[in-house]
């Protein structure tokens, strides 16, 4: 899944949006971005096209990860909280190709926590949706091969995993995510916990599962933990041994 789109530059280069567009601007150490003088660079003339982030579809209806998570949940979490994240990150982008344009750098460097909060809920949530899957689609089948190897060498086995998962995962204070994530440098996949809507950046995200209350709230109240252990009836491990596959051939 490619969550790459942002700035068009008049001299062809295509760079990635917000924080990412920003850092390679000013980095003069960039590869992939042929330095330019920033006056130049900031100009409103540089600026072709900019298109805006959508709401990705279900792939799946609201219901079909029923009973393990609700309808209700489902619609509120989907319809509500990620079109936020998406409307947010908009506004954000718009306000920093403004403030871009207008060379105004401390306008820029306030809009990194919108970019970063907003910009992490449209990238989580968007990887969140097909790492489920309901059950009569292969929700909940364990992982074979190459993802099943690496999570018994790290972990023992299958279920160690999940327990030590749900562990750390319900933990996590107030809101965040638990990550199964692909560590580069090491090749083995690791349990990694963030706050807020940060987007793993550390490794290569895996499985990523939303403890934010808006999660589980309306069906497992305050209880997290029951959560946790109902929802791995509906992960859909095929996914995440695409990524995990993808992860290591890039990183060979
Ligand atoms: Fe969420």
């Amino acid at each position: 899944m490619s969550f790459s789109r942002g700035f068009v530059l008049s001299r062809g280069f295509h760079l990635s949006p917000g924080v990412s567009s920003f850092a390679k601007r000013l980095s003069p150490s960039s590869s992939t971005v042929r330095p330019l003088p920033f006056k130049k660079i900031a100009s409103p003339n540089n600026y072709i096209s900019r298109s805006k982030y959508t709401l990705p579809d279900l792939p799946y209806d609201y219901g079909a990860l029923e009973p393990y998570i609700s309808a209700e949940i489902m619609r509120i979490h989907h319809d509500k909280h990620h079109q936020a994240y998406v409307n947010g990150l908009n506004l954000a982008e718009e306000k920093f190709e403004q403030a871009l344009k207008e060379q105004d750098v401390p306008g820029q460097i306030a809009l990194q926590s919108a970019l970063k909060f907003n910009g992490g809920g449209h990238v989580n949530h968007s990887l969140f949706w097909t790492n489920l899957a309901p059950t009569k689609e292969g929700g909940g089948e364990p992982p074979k091969g190459a993802l099943l190897s690496a999570i018994q060498k790290e972990f023992g086995s299958l279920d160690d995993f999940i327990s030590k998962f749900n562990t750390i995962t319900a933990a996590v204070q107030g809101s965040g995510w638990g990550w199964l994530g692909y560590n580069k440098s090491s090749k083995r996949v690791e349990i990694v916990t963030l706050p807020n809507q940060d987007p793993l950046t550390t490794h290569v995200p895996l499985l990523g599962i939303d403890v934010w209350e808006h999660a589980y709230y309306l069906q497992y109240k305050n209880v997290r933990p029951d959560y946790l252990k109902a929802i791995w009836n509906v992960v859909n491990w095929k996914t995440v041994a695409e990524r995990l596959a993808k992860a290591q051939s890039s990183s060979e």
